[in-house]
């Protein structure tokens, strides 16, 4: 496996690939690998030639006063679990090497952005736009891996690629959690053993509120009440939002008849968890 820290050096390798008629897997990735990531290696594996991961906690996705500083690093661990699933290349830039000096250019999906996470997070998707495009010019990619654990970030980066007719398939990969429930995430290391227990409720909650739409609950707003009581039970727990939206604009629905994403997000102590289920 190649390790680099420099664009120049994964356009020569992605050139040589291309002009072999080699196909290119890319996994985005903040680093601090766990099973979640590796599901997405593992795909992008079994469906490309050669596959690259990056490695880069992104600081233009983090808002004032947001855990980029803290957010767990561990490059080494990363390296290891690459190689043994076959990675070709791990792309590990310096925040200087992704933004020059004078870098003013931005790629943002309106709408899809402002709802769900975007409300507190308003900066967020722009910034996870603008570095998923730079990945992409980047590795050439024919396909990009991504995890329904981030659904909006799904749904954005499809439309995005859509709208501005991009050259690569985006492929979304189901959520993968702990035995217990909890869905995986590397902002799981912020939690105390406490928390840790209390962060089930979050599963928990979604688990009863897919239950109601399956046996045919309608009323958004019933299946929003029953979610927020359950959370509200857990005395850690703090909501963030907990909403009903149609899976295409990511717009609140009052009632449930097409495809819609149920997604919340929730306070654990300091520490914010995200969870959802489409149905
Ligand atoms: P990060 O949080 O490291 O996640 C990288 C990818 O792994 C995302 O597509 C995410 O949805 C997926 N993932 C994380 N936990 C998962 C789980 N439990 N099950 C399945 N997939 C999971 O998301 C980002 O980084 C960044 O925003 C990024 C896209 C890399 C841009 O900076």
């Amino acid at each position: 496996m190649i390790r680099t820290e420099f664009i120049a050096d994964v356009k020569k390798l992605v050139r040589e690939w291309k002009s072999a008629g080699l196909s290119i897997g890319l996994v985005p990735t903040m680093g601090y690998l766990h099973e979640g990531h590796a599901s997405l290696i593992k795909k992008a594996r079994e469906e490309n030639d050669r596959v690259i991961v990056s490695d880069f906690v992104n600081p233009i996705q983090f808002g004032v006063g947001e855990d980029l500083e803290s957010y767990p690093r561990d490059f080494e661990a990363d390296c290891n679990l690459c190689e043994s699933l076959g990675v070709d290349l791990i792309f590990h830039p310096s925040p200087e090497e992704m933004y020059l000096p004078g870098f003013h250019s931005h790629v943002g999906v309106d709408t899809l952005s402002t709802n769900l996470c975007g409300k507190s997070r308003p900066i967020h998707f722009n910034g996870v736009c603008t570095v998923v495009t730079k990945l992409f010019n980047i590795s050439e990619a024919d396909r990009a891996y991504f995890g329904q654990k981030d659904a909006q970030q799904l749904c954005i980066v499809k439309r995005m690629v859509r709208d501005l007719n991009m050259n690569i398939s985006i492929i979304g990969c189901p959520i993968i959690r702990e035995d217990d429930g909890l869905a995986k995430s590397s902002r799981n290391t912020y939690l105390n053993a406490e928390e840790r227990q209390a962060a089930l409720i979050l599963h928990k909650a979604l688990t009863k509120g897919e239950e109601l739409v399956k046996s045919g609950e309608t009323d958004a707003s019933k299946v929003k009440q029953a979610i927020t009581d359950i959370i509200n039970s857990e005395p850690l727990a703090k909501i963030d939002y907990v909403e009903i939206v149609d899976a295409s604009e990511l717009q609140a629905v009052e009632t449930i008849n097409g495809e819609i994403l149920c997604a919340i997000a929730v306070y654990i102590g300091k520490t914010r968890l995200i969870d959802n289920f489409f149905a």
